[in-house]
């Protein structure tokens, strides 16, 4: 936003090894002179590495400062959102999951939160993902929302339990940084049986990072961890049945199973309406998840219905 200060040196990459520094940090800088490059063949402006946080936390203020806005549009501030989610995942994916880059995912869901307070209508939401590119990252945001308002739905009020929703969802797939990219931008459908072996210990992986993190709740972890296992016991990594599943890991597998239905990825190139997915997971899927869970989309997506109408 123009008359901001920079929080950061802001650079423009003129070969591999050549930067050239277009304004400064703490400088007021002004949109003309930043966006002077756009449309030519340059596609980044470029952040030194340890001053990436800070660009992180920039976003997340400004963020934080959107989704209060009453009169602001939800789909701005879902952008807002989007935005900042984006730059701390790619801190997370790029630089590593630190102290530092788990507290800004901590606040991600804080604005998550506070952005579904208010009467939400997710198909709005859904569209202003879908229009941008960084289809992982577009993915964790989703989850993260469609988790706290499945939560909302199964009656779940207090704020600690959506918030940890909000949370896990958010970091679900953390464990992909874990995987090859050449494999994880892949369609499932065209993985060799030893790449879908690999792909399927990003649960594993994601689990084992957030252990290392001092504070995360339990909770979060079983998200992560339980996220593509299912009430029959036919998910993985571990194949566990309903009654041993972690009553949030419930929640953000099928938030995820739902996302990936409804919003284009690489494994989905035409998505589907909210409620023609959920009849694909009870028809064509056998609606393999909880039944409260289940019970609890479907009002959600009733809901979304009566709302459009
Ligand atoms: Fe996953
Ligand atoms: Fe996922």
């Amino acid at each position: 936003m123009s008359g901001t200060q920079l929080p950061v040196d802001v650079y423009v990459r003129l070969s591999d090894e050549k930067y050239v520094c277009l304004a400064k940090r703490g400088s007021h800088h002004n949109l003309k002179e930043l966006s002077v490059f756009r449309g030519s063949q340059i596609q980044y402006l470029h952040v030194e590495k340890d001053q990436f946080n800070r660009y992180v936390n920039t976003n997340l203020i400004i963020a934080g400062i959107a989704v209060k806005r009453p009169k602001l549009a939800n789909r701005h501030k879902a952008l807002f959102l989007s935005k900042a989610t984006s730059s701390a995942m790619t801190a997370i994916d790029g630089l590593d999951l630190t102290q530092e880059t788990y507290e800004t995912a901590k606040t991600v869901a804080e604005c998550t939160m506070t952005l579904i307070e208010n009467r939400f209508d997710f198909k709005a939401l859904l569209d202003s993902l879908t229009a941008q590119d960084g289809h992982y990252l577009n993915h964790s945001l989703a989850v993260s929302m469609v988790s706290v308002m499945v939560g909302k739905k199964m009656g779940w009020t207090k704020q600690i339990t959506l918030e940890k929703l909000a949370l896990g969802g958010l970091l679900h797939d953390v464990g992909m940084k874990a995987i090859p990219k050449e494999i994880r931008d892949k369609p499932r459908s065209s993985m060799t049986s030893e790449e879908i072996q690999l792909w399927e210990t990003h649960p594993f992986k994601g689990m084992e990072m957030l252990r290392t993190i001092p504070g995360v709740p339990d909770d979060v972890v079983a998200c992560v961890y339980e996220h593509h296992e299912n009430a029959f016991g036919q998910g993985f990594p571990r194949r566990i049945r309903d009654l041993r599943l972690n009553p949030l890991g419930r929640v953000v597998s099928i938030a995820n199973c739902f996302v990936e239905l409804c919003v284009q990825s690489a494994n989905n190139s035409s998505p589907m309406s909210a409620d023609r997915a959920v009849q694909y997971i009870e028809n064509v899927m056998g609606q393999p998840f909880n039944k409260q869970v289940f019970r609890a989309l479907n009002f959600l997506v009733d809901d979304q219905q009566s709302l459009a109408s």
